[in-house]
C-alpha cells in the first residue's frame, strides 16, 4: 500500500508522506508557505489549517474526514484557552493519516499579500526582514562554560536554521534578564540582512511573544514628514499621521536649506537635529494613537529626496547644491536606530533608507519606482509624482529613466494668494460655467457642490478657508476653458469677459471665487501672481517629462501616472487642459496614490523588494534637468496653456 497523499491549497504542491507525519513537517518538506513563530510547540497557532476534504476527488483523491489524526491534547488545551475557529486545526499537532487536501488560509501564510488599497498594479507580500522565532534555551552550566547569548544561539540554529547570530550591545545588555524570566523559553525577533550581512537579534521577550512586531514606513519630504506604522506580521498599517517638517523655519525649499548649510556652519547639523527630533515625536505620537509599546516597532524604512537624504544621515548637503551634484553615497544605508538618534525606538532597532537614483532623484523617486515598477510595464509610462520637487519616471521592460524637476511649491497650495493645505475647508474642486462664468466649488469634508441644497451645513462650522494644490490646479484650468483667461496665462477685465467676478488687481485681475467676508469669512480669489505660480510650476513638470521623452526619442507615452498625496487628487482633464503633462487619452491617465509611502511599506514588508530597488536604480538612466539647455527650451514653451507648440488632440477630442 502507498503513503497517504496530501494535496495543499491554493499552492496546489503535493507529495506521499508515510502516516503519522505532521502536517507542518509535510509543508516544510513540500515547500508550503505555512507559518511557525513557536516551532510546532502547539502554543502560537501561526500554523493553523482546514482540512478540505474531498474537493480534489475528481483527481481520483479520496479524502476522508478522518485523514487526520483526531485532536490530541495540546490542541485541545489551545482550543480550550483561544478557541480555534471551526473546521481548523493546528498544522503542527494535526497528523496526516490518509489521503487529503489541506487548504492552508491566507492568515497562516507567511508570505501572505496584502493587498494595497490604492490604484495598484502590484499585492504588497509579507516577508518582512524581522521575525519572531520561540526556542528553549539550554540553562547555563558550570561545567560547560557558554554565555547565555551563545546558547540561545545555539538554540536559534538547531531550531531555526539561523546560524552567525550577532547581537548589538543595547540587546545583550538586557538578555538575562529576559531568559530567566521566560523560564529558558523565549521568543526572539531576528532581523536578516539582505546583503548578506550576519543575522541580528534585535529584541528578546520573555516565553510566547504574542504582541507582535512593528515597522514604520516614513516619506521624509521637504514639506512634510509622514509615517504608516504596520504590523509586520500582517501588513495591515495600523496608524498613519504626519507632522510639517522642522526644517521649514531654515528654508521652505530644498535649495534654501542646502544655501543655509553653506552659508552658516553647524547649520546641517542644526537642520539634522530638527528633523531627527521631529521624527522621534512623531514616532511617540503615532506609537500611542495605535496603542502599541514603541519597543516592538523594530524596523524604520526612509525614503526621501537626495537633500533630505543627507540631512537625514547627518551628511552636509552643500555638494548637492552644485553640479555635478555629488550624493556622499547613492547606495540604500542599513542602520540601526541609535546610529540615526532615534530615542523613541529601541537602540538596535534597524532602519533601512532606500537608494537615491542620483544627485537630484532620490530614494523617494527609487520608491516610486518599487511601487509603480516602471520597468516591468509592456507599455511605455510617465509616472510623475508631484511635490514640491516632481519626480518623473519614464519607461517600460526596455529601458527606464528618472529626472527630478523643481515645480515649487505652489501644486501644494503654498505661493497662492488663497492657497493653503489640503485640509477641511480647502476648495479642492472647482467648475466654472462657461456661459454665465459663475464658479461651483467643492470643499475638503463634504461630498456636496457649493450649489446643491445643504451644502452651507456640509461645510459646517469652519466653513470656507482657501484653495488646495488640485483647486488651484481646476481653477486655472476652467479659467481658460471658460474663456475668462487667454492661451499666455492673461486673464481678462469684466468688460472683456463680460463677467463681473473679473476684478481689477492693480493693472491685472482677479477672479473671485468666494466672498465669505460679510459673515467673517475670507474672500477667496485666483489672481494673476497664482496664475504665473501655477504655469511656472506646471512649465518646470512638463519640461522634465519632455526631457525624458527626448532621451527616449519619443514624443508620446502610452499612459500617465499622477502619484504623490496630492497627485492622487489631481483631475486627469485639468491636468491636462493646463499641460501638466503630456497629451494621452484621458482613460490612459490613472493616480496610484502617495506611491513613494507605498514604495516605502513595500520595502518594508518584503525584504526582496530591498534587494530589487537597489539592483533596479543601478539600471536607470538618469536625466539631470539643471544642467540641460533642452530643459530651458521646453520649460518656456510649455508656459503656454496648454503648450505654445506641443499638439493635444485629445483634448481636443
Ligand atoms: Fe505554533 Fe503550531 S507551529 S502552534
Amino acid at each position: 500500500t502507498r503513503d497517504p497523499l496530501v494535496v495543499f491549497t491554493p499552492s496546489g504542491k503535493r507529495g506521499h508522506f508515510p502516516a503519522g507525519t505532521p502536517v507542518l513537517q509535510a509543508a516544510r518538506q513540500l515547500g508550503v508557505d505555512l507559518d511557525s513563530v513557536c516551532g510546532g510547540r502547539g502554543i502560537c497557532s501561526k500554523c493553523q489549517i482546514t482540512p478540505s476534504f474531498g474537493e480534489f476527488s475528481k483527481h481520483g483523491l479520496t479524502s476522508q474526514p478522518d485523514a487526520l489524526s483526531a485532536w490530541n491534547a495540546v490542541e485541545a488545551r489551545y482550543d480550550e484557552k483561544r478557541g480555534l475557529k471551526p473546521g481548523r486545526r493546528l498544522g503542527c499537532q494535526a497528523k496526516i493519516e490518509g489521503d487529503v487536501v489541506i487548504d492552508v488560509p491566507a492568515e497562516s501564510q507567511v508570505h501572505r499579500q496584502v493587498v494595497r488599497k490604492a490604484a495598484s498594479t502590484r499585492a504588497i507580500a509579507m516577508d518582512p526582514a524581522t521575525r519572531l522565532h520561540f526556542v528553549e534555551v539550554a540553562e547555563p552550566d558550570m561545567h560547560v562554560p557558554t554565555g547565555d547569548f551563545e546558547r540561545l544561539a545555539a538554540a536559534l540554529e538547531r531550531e531555526w536554521g539561523i546560524t552567525g547570530l550577532r547581537a548589538d550591545l543595547p540587546v545583550l545588555a538586557g538578555l538575562q534578564k529576559v531568559l530567566r524570566r521566560g523560564k529558558w523559553q523565549v521568543t526572539a525577533a531576528v532581523h536578516r540582512d539582505h546583503t548578506g550581512g550576519p543575522p541580528r537579534l534585535l529584541a528578546l521577550f520573555p516565553g510566547l511573544h504574542e504582541a507582535g512586531l512593528y515597522g514604520l514606513a516614513i516619506d521624509l519630504g521637504s514639506t512634510t514628514i509622514a509615517a504608516h506604522l504596520t504590523d509586520l506580521d500582517t501588513g495591515a498599517v495600523v496608524a498613519s499621521a504626519g507632522v510639517m517638517n522642522p526644517q521649514i523655519r531654515f528654508g521652505e525649499d530644498l535649495m534654501s536649506r542646502v544655501s543655509y548649510a553653506m552659508m552658516n556652519p553647524g547649520g546641517d547639523a542644526e537642520m539634522t537635529r530638527a528633523v531627527r527630533e521631529a521624527i522621534d515625536t512623531l514616532i511617540v505620537e503615532i506609537a500611542a494613537e495605535a496603542g502599541i509599546d514603541p519597543a516592538l516597532i523594530l524596523e524604520a524604512v526612509f525614503v526621501c529626496n537626495p537633500v533630505m537624504h543627507h540631512l537625514l544621515l547627518g551628511i552636509d548637503p552643500v555638494e548637492l547644491g552644485q553640479a555635478p551634484f555629488a550624493l556622499a553615497s547613492s547606495d540604500a544605508m542599513n542602520l540601526t536606530a541609535r546610529e540615526l538618534d532615534l530615542a523613541a525606538l529601541p537602540a538596535a532597532a534597524r532602519v533601512y533608507v532606500l537608494p537615491c537614483i542620483a544627485g537630484h532623484v532620490g530614494a523617494d523617486a527609487a520608491a516610486v519606482a518599487l511601487s509603480e515598477a516602471p520597468g516591468r510595464s509592456e507599455d511605455l509610462v510617465l509616472v510623475v509624482d508631484v511635490g514640491t520637487n516632481a519626480e518623473i519616471l519614464l519607461g517600460d521592460r526596455s529601458r527606464v529613466l528618472a529626472c527630478s524637476s523643481p515645480t515649487g511649491p505652489a501644486f501644494e497650495g503654498a505661493q497662492i494668494s488663497s492657497g493653503q493645505r489640503a485640509a477641511p475647508g480647502a476648495i479642492e474642486a472647482i467648475r466654472i460655467d462657461p456661459e454665465t462664468k459663475e464658479p461651483r466649488f467643492r470643499v475638503i469634508g463634504s461630498d456636496l457642490w457649493s450649489d446643491e441644497p445643504g451644502f452651507a451645513e456640509a461645510v459646517g462650522a469652519g466653513g470656507i478657508t482657501g484653495i488646495c494644490g488640485s483647486g488651484i490646479i481646476e481653477a486655472v484650468a476652467e479659467l481658460r476653458l471658460a474663456g475668462l483667461m487667454d492661451e499666455s496665462g492673461l486673464m481678462g477685465s469684466a468688460e472683456q469677459t463680460g463677467s463681473p467676478r473679473m476684478i481689477a488687481d492693480g493693472r491685472t485681475h482677479e477672479y473671485l471665487v468666494w466672498d465669505g467676508s460679510a459673515t467673517g469669512g475670507p474672500r477667496i480669489t485666483v489672481t494673476q501672481g497664482d496664475i504665473r505660480a501655477i504655469q511656472l510650476a506646471k512649465s518646470a513638470l512638463y519640461a522634465g517629462a519632455r526631457l525624458l521623452m527626448d532621451e527616449r526619442g519619443v514624443d508620446k507615452v502610452d499612459r500617465v501616472v499622477l502619484a504623490g498625496a496630492f497627485g492622487a487628487h489631481i483631475s486627469p482633464k485639468h491636468a491636462m487642459v493646463l499641460g501638466m503633462i503630456p497629451d494621452v487619452p484621458l482613460d490612459k491617465v490613472t493616480s496610484a496614490g502617495n506611491a513613494a509611502g507605498t514604495g516605502a511599506r513595500i520595502a518594508l514588508c518584503n525584504i526582496a523588494a530591498r534587494a530589487e530597488i537597489e539592483r533596479t536604480v543601478r539600471e536607470i538612466t538618469k536625466v539631470e534637468t539643471a544642467i540641460e539647455p533642452r530643459f530651458q527650451e521646453h520649460f518656456v514653451a510649455a508656459n503656454a496653456i496648454p503648450h505654445k507648440t506641443d499638439p493635444f488632440p485629445e483634448l481636443q477630442a
